[in-house]
């Protein structure tokens, strides 16, 4: 099978609730964090990259949605979305995210909501991936929000600085990844968006988890697991109390 992003994901498909990611501990603290921003009132939502839709699942659980729309461009993780959407209470699209505006044609209404998990990192172009964040605010209502959970090199190299400081070797995003550059973010004029803020909300954890427990693991000479305590309780600290490195964060965009 050739390398490449839509093979790579339709392989992980079969891995259900873990489909989006090998750390279940990550994907909780991020569902929970976007759904703690979205509003109850908030209606209409949009999961771009929405996987085997485990997000929309939760949000749908706990807020009673009018529509809830999912796309993703691998028609294997929109198949296993669709088998655990028995009540057909979401709308799944296998489409790609390059092509975002097709949705626009086929649908009456604007988002109040749309958030990515970890998707958009996957266009291997800054460019294309600025422009995808700027046509998603052709789709959002008048107030509406991007809540873009993506990963930051921002913050990774300042994890891979203290990781050099103790002798570990560097990390780098998977090969079908670009991170997002904070200041690439910040600077960019969006003609339909603008940046709110860039929440930073696994700081605590990611210092703790791949410099502190790295090196502990490394000089134990042990393997790294996702549930090693010490990760766990990287988790239950304040995600404020070490700054600067938020590997994954939540970039905040409202329509202009
Ligand atoms: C890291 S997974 C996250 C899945 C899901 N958001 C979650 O958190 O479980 C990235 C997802 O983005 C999807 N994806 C990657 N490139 C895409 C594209 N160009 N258009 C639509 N979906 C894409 C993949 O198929 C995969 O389901």
């Amino acid at each position: 099978m050739k390398k490449n992003s839509l093979n790579f994901w339709s392989s992980r498909a079969k891995h259900k609730v873990i489909a989006g990611s090998n750390d279940p501990y990550l994907d909780i603290c991020e569902t929970n964090m976007l759904i703690s921003f979205i509003p109850k009132r908030k209606k209409k939502i949009l999961d771009v990259g929405c996987g085997t839709g485990s997000f929309l699942q939760k949000l749908v659980k706990k807020n009673k949605l009018v529509k809830c729309i999912g796309i993703d461009f691998s028609k294997e993780m929109i198949s296993v979305a669709n088998k655990k959407n028995k009540d057909n209470s979401i709308n799944y699209h296998t489409l790609d995210m390059r092509n975002i505006l097709e949705l626009k044609k086929k649908l009456d209404f604007k988002f109040d909501y749309i958030i990515t998990k970890r998707s958009i990192i996957n266009i291997l172009s800054k460019n294309v991936q600025l422009k995808i964040l700027d046509n998603l605010g052709k789709l959002l209502n008048k107030n509406g929000k991007i809540l873009s959970c993506e990963c930051s090199i921002t913050d990774q190299n300042n994890i891979n600085q203290h990781r050099i400081k103790f002798g570990l070797n560097k990390i780098y995003p998977p090969w079908h990844n670009l991170y997002f550059s904070d200041n690439v973010i910040k600077k960019k004029k969006f003609k339909n968006i603008k940046l709110v803020n860039i929440h930073d909300f696994t700081s605590t954890f990611y210092f703790v988890s791949r410099v502190i427990n790295a090196l502990i693991n490394k000089q134990n000479k042990s393997k790294l697991h996702y549930s090693d305590k010490l990760n766990l309780i990287g988790w239950k600290l304040d995600q404020s109390l070490i700054k600067g490195f938020s590997q994954t964060k939540i970039y905040e965009f409202k329509k202009k």
